[in-house]
Formats: C-alpha cells, structure tokens, sequence
C-alpha cells in the first residue's frame, strides 16, 4: 500500500498536543460552557456534559485522528482516501464536505464572539469598564454590541487577522505563543477562582456546578450538552482531523486525545469555579446568556488587588486562545484548497475569507440593526451556533463512528490505533454500540420521538447498547474472531 507523503509534519508528538490543545480551548470553555450551563440550570448539565466527553467525545475524537493520518490530507481528501483504501462507497466523502462546511459555519460566528475578548481587553486597559455594578456592566455590553461599527470593527479585525495568519502559513508562531499563554490562562484562572472563594459565595457557585438534579434534565439540555462536547473538543468540523493528517505515524493517538480532552475539560471546570460565585456574589442570574462573562467578570477585576492589570492579562489570554481554535477552523479550508485545487495558502485565505467577511458581518447583525431577521426565530448568529451545534456536528460524528466501527476494514482503524487488544476492544465497543446509541437517543428525544426520559429510565439505553451489541457481534462474527486472535 501507498501512503502519501504528509507535507506538513508535527515535530513532535507536543507539536500536535499543543496544537489540538489549541483548537480545543477556547470560547467554548471561557464563554460559552458557563453561560449554556447557566442556561440549562447547573449541576444536571455539567454531568451530561463530562458524560458525554467520555462517552462520546473522546472516542470520536481518537476516530477523527485516525481518519485523518490513515488519510493524510483534508478531510474531504481523507476520507475519500481511507474509504477507497477500503473498498467502500465514495458517498462517504459526503461526510468529509459536511465537516468541512460545519467548520466554516462555526467561523462565522466565532469570530464575532472572539471580538468580544478583544474589544474587552482594550476595554479593560482603557477604563471602560470601570462600571459600578453587573447592571452596568451589562450596559456596556449592550451598547458595544447596538453599535455595529463597533462590534464590526473588532470582528473585522479578528477575521482579518485569522485570515492574515493563516494565509501566510504562520501557525507555528501562534502556537509557539500559545505554548506559554496555555499555563498563563490556567494561572489566571486560579487567581479568579481564589478571588471567588473570598467572594463568600463559592459555597453556592460549587453546588450550583455539582449538585445533581434530575428535573433538569430535559431533551433540549441533552441535546445541548452533546452539542457542546462536540463544540469544545473542535470535533466532527475537519479541524482535529485536518491537524490528525499532519500527525506522524508511531504515535499514540489514545494518549493524545486523552491529554488534550482532560486538558480541555480542566479549563472548562475552572472556568465555571471562577465564574459561578462571583455571579451569585453579585446578586446576577447564572442565565444572563451570552454576555454573562462580560457581565461578571470586569467587576471582579475591579475589586480585587492589581485586577486592572490581570483583567487585561486575562482578556488577551482569552482573545489568544480564541484566536487558536479561530485558526484550527479555517486549517480545514485552507488545506481543501491547497490539495483540491492547488490553490496557494495565500489565495484561498483569501477567497474563502472574502465569504467569510460577509457571513460574520451578516452574523455581527444580529446584535444591532439585524436583531429582527430572524427564521425559524434565530437570529443568523445564533442559528449558525445552534445548526452547528446541536445538529450537524452529532451527526458528523455518528457517521464517523458507524464509518469507523461498521463500515471500515478492520485492520485499517487497529493499525492506525496501536492500541493494546483490551483498548481497542474498548475503543470499538464504544464507538460500535455506545457512542451512536446515545447520539441517536438524544437526537430523538430532542426530536420529541422518544415516549420517556432516556436518562431517567436509563435502562433502556442499557438495554439498546446491550442488545445493538448482541446483534452486531452475531452479524460480524469476524470480529468476535478477530478480537479473540489478538
Ligand atoms: N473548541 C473551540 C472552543 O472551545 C472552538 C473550535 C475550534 C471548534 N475549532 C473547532 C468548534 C472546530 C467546533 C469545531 O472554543
């Protein structure tokens, strides 16, 4: 067999680390895992939430990987490869555009929430936000977004500058930075979450984060706690399987996604530690939505000893790491281009960018003169977000993981693992009978076709698994043989 040569490779197995790592943490963690558990009412979220990251996430994520340097390329050309290679349908490569479309989609809107950390940092440095209370604040949130010179500007700027870096193909440098922000942001991180435990609310901010209440567990939060694991891990949008192409062979990919999911899921926790006590601390609503860091954490800043100085470190930190996963999204595009149609990295930032100019102002929008547009009552940011999020990124990854567990030859996946027998028997497993069991169960109780709660009668998820699994076994006892060969 021929396998491409990769043109781009990590030096090492921390180049790729570093750089999933970077396309993992980001607004997801910062911005939008506190206000959607905010939204959907705690502790009942969060759960979901872990549960479905090691359910769901990081076998799809070990797929992804894989597809991607068994395919060595973008993830339409990737997956076409490794299916070709199999002997399967082409129509698979349906997937790959998917992601890749998912991946654009999600841009458009990242960048207008990326612009808010780089509004706020300069807005931290230059007093703006010396506001008295969260009502404030929450007007000068307000009135940065009415403005859409304003919010254009910065979102310009962020689309500009992703655009720009990744155009002349200077990751390296962003990363490299990175590198050094990663454990800034953590620190940081921990002063708030000190900060918090002096606030005399961190009682009340720890239970609201882990106490466990089932009445809030409806198919609308299921579906958004899928939604975000896949959000916060970049999966199912070609950003992780564009980075797994330039991946070298040899490596794990098990231990890799296992240091980049616990490091994704540590800054999500921390985020909501920082953040939940200082809202109740300041008499807020955890629901406030969007805004909500925006909201709380300026006055936070305010009052603690050198907070200009860290409120500024912390937003440049956030616009940072936002910049990273802005940067993993358009890595897809821009490789598409580059193989497909040997288009240079120049060029296509360029073409891709002049669309990507035009959705996010269109998204930018929706905050000011475009509040009204709305289908389906979503305005275009939020629409892009919930499209993204709730749908299309489930079903890249149920596709993937049927692709990967039912359709692929099997050696093809056991190569490009390397795990142990006991891991990959685990790994298929999941990705065979768990992982679509439970992706399917939430997409059709969101749907409102499930007659009953599937958590609260969580033994007819069991007893799907178990018997999908008994079935599968009896139909494929190739692989029965081959688990027990090994
Ligand atoms: N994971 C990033 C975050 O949490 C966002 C992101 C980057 C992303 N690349 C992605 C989301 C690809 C989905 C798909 O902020």
């Amino acid at each position: 067999m021929t396998r491409e040569t990769p043109k781009n490779l990590w030096l090492s197995r921390w180049g790729f680390i570093l750089a999933a790592t970077g396309s993992a943490v980001g607004l997801g963690n910062i911005w939008k895992f506190p206000y959607i558990t905010g939204e959907y009412g705690g502790g009942a979220f969060v759960l979901m939430y872990l549960a479905c990251i090691l359910a769901i996430g990081i076998p799809v994520m070990m797929t992804e990987i894989a597809l991607g340097r068994r395919g060595r390329g973008s993830p339409l050309d990737a997956v076409a490869r490794v299916v070709r290679e199999s002997g399967g349908n082409p129509l698979w490569r349906g997937m790959g555009l998917m992601a890749m479309l998912c991946g654009f989609m999600i841009l458009c809107f990242y960048v207008v929430a990326a612009s808010w950390a780089f509004a706020y940092t300069w807005k931290m440095a230059s007093g703006a936000l010396a506001a008295p209370s969260v009502e404030a604040l929450g007007q000068v949130f307000e009135a940065h977004n009415g403005n859409p010179w304003q919010l254009g500007g910065w979102s310009l700027l962020v689309a500009l500058l992703t655009l720009w870096i990744v155009g002349k193909g200077v990751q390296a440098g962003v990363e490299r930075a990175f590198r050094w922000m990663m454990p800034g942001l953590a620190l940081m991180l921990l002063i708030l979450v000190g900060y918090a435990l002096s606030s005399g609310k961190f009682a009340a901010g720890f239970a609201f984060l882990f106490t466990f209440d089932a009445s809030k567990i409806t198919g609308e939060a299921l579906l958004a706690a899928l939604g975000h694991a896949f959000f916060t891990l970049s999966l199912a949008s070609g950003a992780i399987l564009t980075y797994g192409s330039y991946l070298p062979d040899g490596q794990s990919i098990a231990r890799t996604t296992l240091v980049v999911a616990i490091a994704d899921t540590c800054v999500a926790l921390l985020a909501g530690l920082a953040i939940f006590p200082i809202i109740f601390a300041n008499g807020m609503s955890p629901s406030a939505g969007p805004g909500l860091i925006f909201m709380s954490l300026p006055l936070a800043f305010q009052q603690m000893p050198l907070g200009t100085l860290f409120g500024v470190l912390f937003f440049a930190m956030v616009s940072v790491a936002a910049l990273t996963s802005a940067i993993s999204l358009l890595e897809a595009t821009a490789a598409y281009l580059n193989e497909r149609h040997g288009v240079s990295r120049a060029k296509g930032a360029l073409g891709s960018g002049a669309l990507l100019l035009v959705v996010s102002l269109l998204a930018m929008f929706s905050f000011n003169v475009g509040a009204e547009w709305k289908l389906f009552g979503f305005t275009l940011f939020d629409g892009l977000d919930y499209l993204t999020s709730r749908w299309m990124m489930p079903l890249g990854g149920i596709l993937m993981v049927i692709l990967a567990g039912y359709c692929l030859r099997r050696e093809i996946m056991r190569d490009e693992l390397g795990l142990p027998p006991a891991g990959y028997a685990l790994w298929l497993f999941m990705v065979r009978y768990v992982s679509p069991v439970l992706i399917l169960m939430v997409f059709l109780h969101a749907l409102g076709w499930l007659g009953f709660d599937p958590i609260a009668r969580w033994y007819w998820i069991a007893g799907a698994i178990g018997a999908l699994a008994v079935l599968g076994e009896l139909l494929a006892p190739r692989v029965r043989h081959e688990l027990a060969l090994r």
